[in-house]
């Protein structure tokens, strides 16, 4: 039983190939934008694909090929809209199996086996997994908010892969959390809509603090989960190189624009990176 438990942890599932090599792509893509310029051919429909708002606005010029698949990075409120819709019902599901015994409807439950459900007994990991959907669906909800009444987005614009990835992303993130469970304020007023130097807080030691907290966000779910969730660290080590690629344009971006940029100041991790 422990032994087979124990291949279980470690089997290479579809979701965990997944997450796996969307984690190593982002790597790679992080590593490319690291090489001198000049060593490697640039791609400018590569650059459209990885850069996104501000940063692809201060990348490389844009044919009208890829200006054609624009759409506006407020459509970022329907990531959060799907994700408070579809990861709401899988709460919903979950929670009714976990307080009630209520089965998961027989579509859920064969696509989750598909995706690499886990097959052992395990109560606890159904109340991680109900804790850290919660989280998720809080998260979502709060983000929904932010881009509705805080975030002021200027005329930025993402590639439309990026939106059915972002869309994609939240359908697949609430069924990695579901998969672990065993089978059997926008009120002032805006004054402009430029890019400045943030400074306060976490800013002083990093340019791109908010995707930093993504991280730990997505960490502290791992830590829900026991500690040692093999898929969901693969979720955690994906967010950790896409928003350091997003850091890292962001850092440049600044150090760019800016003279002035803090020099002291890193892209993602305070004081290495
Ligand atoms: N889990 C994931 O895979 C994933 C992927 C992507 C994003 N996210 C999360 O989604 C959240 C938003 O991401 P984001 O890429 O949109 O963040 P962002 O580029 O920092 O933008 C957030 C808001 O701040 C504005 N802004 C950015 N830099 C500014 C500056 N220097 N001066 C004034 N306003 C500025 C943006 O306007 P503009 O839009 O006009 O630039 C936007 O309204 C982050 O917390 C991120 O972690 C998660």
């Amino acid at each position: 039983m422990g032994s087979w438990k124990g291949a279980e942890l470690s089997a290479l599932t579809p979701l965990r190939a997944l997450w796996l090599s969307l984690a190593a792509v982002f790597l790679l893509t992080l590593l490319l934008q690291l090489v001198p310029p000049g060593l490697l051919p640039s791609s400018t429909l590569f650059q459209d694909l990885i850069r996104y708002g501000k940063t692809k606005r201060s990348g490389p010029s844009r044919p009208a090929a890829c200006r054609a698949f624009d759409v506006p990075k407020r459509y970022f409120s329907h990531f959060y809209i799907l994700s408070v819709l579809w990861n709401g019902f899988l709460l919903w599901r979950l929670t009714q199996a976990v307080f009630l015994g209520a089965p998961f409807p027989s579509w859920l439950h064969g696509l989750l086996r598909i995706l690499g459900a886990a097959q052992f007994q395990g109560g606890e990991l159904a109340l991680s997994a109900f804790l850290v959907l919660v989280f998720l669906w809080l998260h979502s909800l709060r983000r929904l908010f932010e881009c509705f009444y805080v975030s002021v987005f200027s005329n930025a614009v993402i590639h439309v892969v990026q939106y059915c990835f972002g869309l994609a992303y939240y359908v697949l993130v609430g069924l990695t959390v579901l998969s672990q469970v065993p089978m059997d304020g926008r009120d002032g007023v805006v004054i402009h809509c430029n890019h400045r130097i943030p400074f306060g807080d976490w800013f002083e030691y990093v340019s791109s603090p908010n995707y930093l907290a993504e991280l730990m966000i997505y960490i502290s779910m791992a830590v829900t989960f026991g500690f040692y969730n093999l898929t969901w660290w693969l979720v955690v080590t994906y967010v950790f190189f896409s928003q350091a690629l997003s850091a890292y344009f962001s850092h440049k971006f600044y150090k760019s624009k800016f003279v002035s940029y803090p020099k002291h100041r890193r892209a993602f991790l305070p004081f290495l990176f």
